[in-house]
This record gives C-alpha cells, sequence and structure tokens, in this order.
C-alpha cells in the first residue's frame, strides 16, 4: 500500500500535517518562500495587525540550554549544552496589514498548492475593535489567504483586551469568533493561550463563537534566569525585564496535556497542536491525541530559520511510520489520528497492587475506618 500525506483540516487540502506556526520563520515573504520551496504543507504568516509595533532594545528571543552533568539552564552558550527552550519578549509582525496584503498575494501565486493561513490580531474592548477584527479577516482573506488564525494568545501584552488577555476571557473568545466569522468565507482558527486553569473552558467558547479549530500552546509564560554572577536577569534591558514565552523541547508535555484536556472534551472538534515538535516522534504524539495538523516553530528557528531539516525529518518520519504499519491498514494521518485520547483517564482509574487500599484521596467509609482505627 502506498502511503498519502495529504489531509483535509477544516476543510483545507493539505499536502502533508506540517505547518510553520507564526514567528519569526513566517516573518517574510521570502522565509514563507522558501519554507515551501522546502516542503512545508503549510505556513501560519507572523501575526498581523492594523497599527505599528515598536519592539524592546536589543535581543527579542534567545535559548536556553542544559548541561548533561548538572542539569543547569542557561541562556548561556557553552559547548556540549543540550537545547533547553526558546524564550521570547517579541511582539507580533512590525510590518502592518498594507504590507502584507500584496506578499500574500504573490506567495499564493506562487505556491497555489500549499495552504497560507494569515494570523491576525486586534483588540476587543469596543465595537472599533472588532470592526478592525473584520478589516483583516476580510483584507487577508481577499488577498489569497486559505484561512484565518485569530492570536488570542500573545503573552507580551499590557492591554487588557488584546493578546492572551483574550485567550484568559471565556467571553470574550466567543465574542471576537463570531465578529470574524460573520465575515469569514475561509475556515477561522483560534490559538489560545496555554495560561489558563482548564483550557477546555475557553476552547468551548471559540466553538461557541463558530471556530473551525483551535490551535495551541502558544509560549507559556515565562521569565528568563538570574545569572548568580552578576545578579543581572540573563536578558535584560537596564536591568529589567517583563514576562516573556517559553518554546521549544521543555514545554512539549505541558503542551501535549493543554491539548489532551481539549481533545477529550471536544473529540468531534478539530485541533491543531505546537509546542516542542522537532521531528515526527513529537507530531506523532499530537496526532494520536486526535491533532489534525502540527506546527514548529523553536526547532525552525535554529535550523537555518525556515526549517528545511527539520521537515525533512518530519516527513520522512511520517513515512516510515505508515510503512511499519501497512499491516494494520493505515495509510493517512486520518487512520491513526486520536487512537490514544481515551487512554489519560482518573487517577483512581490506573490499576494499583491493592484496589482495595486507595480510596481516591477520601476518608475510608466509617464502619471500616472504625474497624481500622
Ligand atoms: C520569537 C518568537 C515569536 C513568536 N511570535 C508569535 C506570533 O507573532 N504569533 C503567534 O501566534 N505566535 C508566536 N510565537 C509562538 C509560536 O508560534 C509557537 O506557538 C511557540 O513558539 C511554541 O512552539 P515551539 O515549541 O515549536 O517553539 C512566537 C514564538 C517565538 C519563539
Amino acid at each position: 500500500m502506498s502511503v498519502n500525506r495529504s489531509v483535509n483540516f477544516t476543510g483545507i487540502e493539505f499536502q502533508n500535517p506540517f505547518l510553520l506556526s507564526s514567528a519569526p520563520p513566517t516573518e517574510s515573504e521570502s522565509n514563507i518562500l522558501r519554507a515551501f520551496e522546502a516542503g512545508w504543507g503549510g505556513v501560519v504568516t507572523k501575526t498581523i495587525g492594523l497599527h505599528p509595533v515598536v519592539n524592546v532594545v536589543g535581543a527579542k528571543a534567545k535559548f536556553l540550554r542544559t548541561s548533561p552533568e548538572d542539569a543547569y539552564v542557561s541562556m548561556k552558550k557553552r559547548p556540549g549544552a543540550a537545547l533547553h527552550s526558546s524564550w521570547n519578549w517579541e511582539l507580533i509582525s512590525d510590518k502592518v496589514l498594507d504590507w502584507w496584503l500584496p506578499r500574500i498575494r504573490r506567495i499564493k501565486e506562487a505556491f497555489p498548492d500549499r495552504v497560507l493561513i494569515a494570523s491576525i490580531m486586534a483588540g476587543s474592548g469596543n465595537d472599533k475593535e472588532l470592526q478592525n477584527w473584520q478589516r483583516l479577516a476580510r483584507e487577508c482573506q481577499d488577498a489569497g489567504a486559505d484561512g484565518l488564525e485569530l492570536n488570542f494568545s500573545c503573552p507580551h501584552m499590557d492591554r487588557r483586551d488584546m493578546g492572551s488577555n483574550i485567550g484568559k476571557d471565556e467571553g470574550l473568545c466567543s465574542v471576537v469568533t463570531e465578529a470574524v466569522k460573520e465575515v469569514a468565507r475561509v475556515p477561522v482558527w483560534c490559538k489560545l493561550t496555554p495560561a489558563t486553569a482548564e483550557i477546555e473552558v475557553e476552547a468551548g467558547a471559540c466553538f461557541r463563537g463558530g471556530a473551525d479549530a483551535i490551535v495551541s500552546s502558544n509560549t507559556f509564560p515565562s521569565i528568563p534566569l538570574i545569572d548568580p554572577d552578576t545578579l543581572e536577569f540573563e536578558i535584560n534591558v537596564d536591568g529589567f525585564v517583563s514576562s516573556g514565552g517559553l518554546g521549544g523541547p521543555a514545554i512539549l508535555p505541558l503542551s501535549l496535556a493543554k491539548m489532551a484536556q481539549m481533545t477529550r472534551a471536544f473529540p468531534d472538534k478539530s485541533f491543531s497542536g505546537i509546542g516542542g515538535v522537532s521531528d515526527f516522534r513529537q507530531a506523532l504524539s499530537y496526532i494520536l491525541l486526535g491533532c489534525g495538523t502540527v506546527q514548529v516553530c523553536t526547532a525552525a528557528m535554529l535550523d537555518q530559520a525556515i526549517g528545511p531539516n527539520v521537515i525533512k525529518r518530519l516527513l520522512a518520519g511520517l513515512d516510515q511510520f505508515l510503512e511499519r504499519h501497512a499491516a494494520e491498514g493505515w495509510t493517512r494521518v486520518e487512520d491513526f489520528r486520536g487512537i490514544r485520547r481515551d487512554r489519560i483517564v482518573a487517577q483512581s482509574d490506573i490499576r494499583r497492587p491493592d484496589a482495595a487500599e486507595y480510596h481516591s484521596g477520601y476518608e475510608v467509609s466509617e464502619g471500616y475506618a472504625g474497624a481500622e482505627l
């Protein structure tokens, strides 16, 4: 049986289920063209807004590494250390909508068979802001974007009605999604922040607003370490730092947990997994939990800016996996998507040496306890 890499996700046909996520790898036309040449099935543009942004002085992103002998985690470069995570406080694209529109058009002309999703972001505090979302949505889809990803997850926003502050508020999640759906002719994905207690609550609110898919995770809120010699944060401006976002290998299990909460709550809905993916092994975990596509940022940033080797590994891994499982009749991602979702159960449902001895943290029933005490 021949392997089939293609997937249909929210009605969009992808040559393969692997996308570059909204981040530096997708911040320019040349990067996106290179990404398609390298074989990515799709890209999500760096988030597009209506107003220019001004980033902090100095580095916007750094990488943390850990040493095998003592598990020291630090941004300091040293031989033999392995990647732990990325840390960033980069805002959305510093190029505004009018800069992006002709580029979206040209990219789609050059690669009509690849998927280009426009990530967009505005405020949400009043009708004018909701109209800004609608304008961004309309103009990106008119330029040829195949879908829209609503950024409800940027962790660096001071504004209470923007970025991850939308993703932390069920009401705003519903209202903004609904406003965009009113004008959208293409599928609408909502990218949620992992910085909430029960992410399925916000996912449910997005679905009520009409979302076609949920995307997760954006980076996790985090601050850099303090250098033990200088007593300064490893990244700072004039000694000051603000909360930034952690990505890469360190967030993989955290992000999988967030994703599992949602795919279990909404087994029939569509999900795109992000967080700590650098080859097929990690992508597979997201797919087995129910994701139809998988996105990559940190690993691609470290591989010639757009991940030519990462996509090669993802595709080779998928092909080998399908070949290995040909006997089970699996020929495409849909054949094994979600098959481990139901293996996540309550603690009390996990087998233990003596089930009668475990009472889920409650006191044992009175008569029984009385006999023991
Ligand atoms: C420097 C940097 C900039 C990012 N900018 C955006 C952005 O503009 N919009 C967005 O939705 N996510 C943004 N992200 C988040 C990534 O798309 C991704 O969700 C996150 O890094 C987790 O994936 P990873 O573990 O593969 O890095 C950014 C991440 C980094 C490291």
